[in-house]
C-alpha cells in the first residue's frame, strides 16, 4: 500500500511546535501501571502509534484504558488484570520491544507471563539476554517454546544483586519494574540513568515503592508489598525536541520547540552550539535556529546517558553533511545505526563508514566486523531523491534530508516515523514545509 511523503525541499523550516510526552517513558509508565492496584493516570501522552500498541497489550492483560476529554490524557485501571490468550499475544510480535518489560509485573501478578518474539526498529541484533538474565537472577524459570518464551516464578521473585555488563535501558527497566514488589533489597550496579528512567523511577515512587539513586551507576530498590496508583505528567520528548533542532539546522529555519527541557538536552545543546547552531533556552521551550555563518565539523562518539544519545545521531547526521570539514561520528551504543548514509549518500552526501572506533576511545565494536564509525564531509549539497525509510529516527533524518534538498524527494515507508513523531504532518505545515502525503495516514 502507498505510504510516501513527496517533499519539495530547500526552504527554511520556521515556526513553532510542541513536543509532549516521551515514547520511551510513556510505553514504560504505562506498563508500571500493571503493578498498580488501583488506577494511574499518565498525561501528556502523545498521540504515536508505539501508544497504541502498549496499549493494545495491556488491554490483552485486563488493563481498562480510557482517554479522556482532556488532551493527553490516558487513564488506566488495572483492577482486573488477567492472563492474555497466547495467540492474541502473538498477533502483536514484531511490532514493539516493550512485551518483554512486561515479565516482572505479569509474574507478580499472575505468576506467568508469556512473551512472543520481539520486533522493535533494525538497528543491530537488539537481544534480550539482558532482560532474562535478570529475571532468572530474580528467581524466574524461562522455558522456551515455539510460539515465544513462558515465564513462571515457582519460589517467587526475591531481590538480589545484580550487576549489568552494560548500562543497558531496557534491562534496568527490567530491574526496576521487577524488584519493586519483590521480596527484599535489590542492588544494581552499572544502571543506565537515561532522564526516562529517573521518570520511571519517579512514577514507581509515586505508587509506593523505595528507589534509591546512587552514584556510579548504582539503584538500590527496597521490595514493598503492595503498590497503588499515580498522577504523571510524562518528561517531554528530548529525542524529538534534539530531531526538531537538527531539521532547523539542515534546513537554515528557525524552529521554536514548545516543551523542549534543558536539563535532559545538556549533551545535545553542546554539540549544536560547537557546530554553530544557535538556541535560545526559556521556561516554556527552546528556540532553535541556523545564524547564517558556516558550520563547524566536529567529532562526536554516542553513549549512554550522560553521554550523547544514540537517538539523536541519524537526525544531527544529517546536519553534518552541512558543516564545513570532516566530521566523525563514533556509534557505540548499536552496532549497525550507521545503515541509513547509504541513501543519504544518494542525495550527494559523502559519508564513509569504518568498522575501527575513529576519533574516540574503543568501544565494545571494536573488534566486531560492524561498520560503526562514520566520516562525514562537508558541505555538501543534498539534491532530491527516492528514498525508503528504514527504520524510527533514520526515517526522520531522511526527512530532514529530503526537506533540506534541492528538488523534489519521494520518502516511502512514513509509517514507521509515527511510531515515535506525534502528528508529524500538522508540525510540517506549522513549519512551512512543501509535501504532499500519499497513501493511507497511519497516527
Ligand atoms: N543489549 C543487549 N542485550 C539486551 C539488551 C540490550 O545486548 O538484553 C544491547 C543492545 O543490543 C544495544 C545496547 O545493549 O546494543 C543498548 O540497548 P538498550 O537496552 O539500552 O536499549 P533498549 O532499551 O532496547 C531503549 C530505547 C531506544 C534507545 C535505547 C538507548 C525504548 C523503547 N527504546 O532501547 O530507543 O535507542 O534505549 O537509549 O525505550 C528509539 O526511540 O528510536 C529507540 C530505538
Amino acid at each position: 500500500m502507498a505510504n510516501f511523503l513527496r517533499v519539495d525541499g530547500g526552504a527554511p523550516l520556521v515556526g513553532d511546535i510542541e513536543v509532549r510526552g516521551a515514547k520511551n517513558l510513556v510505553s514504560k509508565a504505562m506498563v508500571a501501571a500493571l503493578l498498580a492496584e488501583d488506577r494511574c493516570r499518565l498525561r501528556g501522552v502523545p498521540e504515536i502509534s508505539d501508544v497504541k500498541i502498549v496499549s493494545g497489550l495491556l488491554e490483552l492483560h485486563g488493563v481498562k484504558i480510557d482517554s479522556t476529554d482532556r488532551d493527553g490524557e490516558l487513564l488506566l485501571d488495572p483492577t482486573n488484570v488477567e492472563q492474555a490468550h497466547v495467540a492474541d499475544i502473538d498477533a502483536h510480535a514484531g511490532t514493539s520491544r516493550v512485551p518483554v518489560l512486561l515479565c516482572g509485573p505479569l509474574l507478580h501478578r499472575l505468576g506467568e507471563a508469556f512473551i512472543p518474539d520481539l520486533g522493535g526498529c533494525r538497528i543491530g541484533d537488539r537481544p534480550i539476554n539482558y532482560h532474562l538474565d535478570v529475571l532468572r537472577q530474580f528467581g524466574a524459570d524461562v522455558q522456551k517454546r515455539p510460539e515465544g518464551l513462558r515465564l513462571t516464578a515457582p519460589n517467587g521473585l526475591n531481590g538480589t544483586r545484580i550487576q549489568l555488563p552494560y548500562p543497558s535501558v531496557g534491562a534496568t527497566e527490567q530491574v526496576l519494574l521487577t524488584a519493586v514488589r519483590a521480596n527484599g533489597v535489590t542492588e544494581l550496579r552499572n544502571a543506565a540513568v537515561e532522564p526516562e528512567i529517573l521518570d520511571l523511577i519517579a512514577v514507581l515512587q509515586k505508587m509506593g515503592a523505595i528507589i534509591s539513586v546512587e552514584t556510579d551507576r548504582v539503584i538500590r530498590i527496597e521490595g514493598v508489598d503492595r503498590l497503588g496508583g499515580y498522577d504523571h505528567l510524562a518528561i517531554p520528548d528530548r529525542i524529538e525536541a534534539g530531531s526538531w533542532a537538527c531539521a532547523a539546522l539542515a534546513t537554515k529555519g528557525d524552529i521554536y520547540v514548545r516543551g523542549a527541557q534543558q536539563q535532559a538536552m545538556m549533551p545535545f545543546l553542546n554539540v549544536f552550539r560547537k557546530i554553530g547552531g544557535a538556541f535560545d533556552i526559556d521556561d516554556e521551550g527552546i528556540r532553535f535556529w541556523h545564524a547564517g555563518d558556516t558550520l563547524q565539523s566536529l567529532v562526536l562518539e554516542t553513549d549512554v546517558h550522560p553521554g550523547f544519545m544514540t537517538d539523536w545521531q541519524q537526525p544531527l547526521v544529517v546536519a553534518l553533511t552541512q558543516t564545513t570539514g570532516l566530521s566523525i561520528v563514533h556509534e557505540t551504543v548499536y552496532e549497525n545505526r550507521l545503515g541509513f548514509t547509504e541513501a543519504l549518500a544518494e542525495m550527494g552526501a559523502v559519508i564513509q563508514l569504518y568498522r575501527e572506533c575513529l576519533g574516540g576511545s574503543p568501544c565494545r565494536f571494536g573488534r566486531a566486523n560492524f561498520r560503526h564509525s562514520a566520516v562525514i564531509s562537508g558541505p555538501t549539497p543534498l539534491r532530491g531523491a527516492e528514498i525508503t525509510v528504514p527504520d524510527l529516527r533514520g526515517g526522520f533524518s531522511y526527512l530532514i534530508a529530503a526537506l533540506a534538498a534541492e528538488g523534489q524527494s519521494t520518502v516511502h515507508g512514513i509509517d514507521l516515523i509515527y511510531r515515535g513523531y506525534e502528528r508529524f504532518s500538522d508540525k510540517l505545515d506549522a513549519l512551512g514545509a512543501h509535501y504532499e502525503v500519499g497513501g493511507p495516514k497511519v497516527a
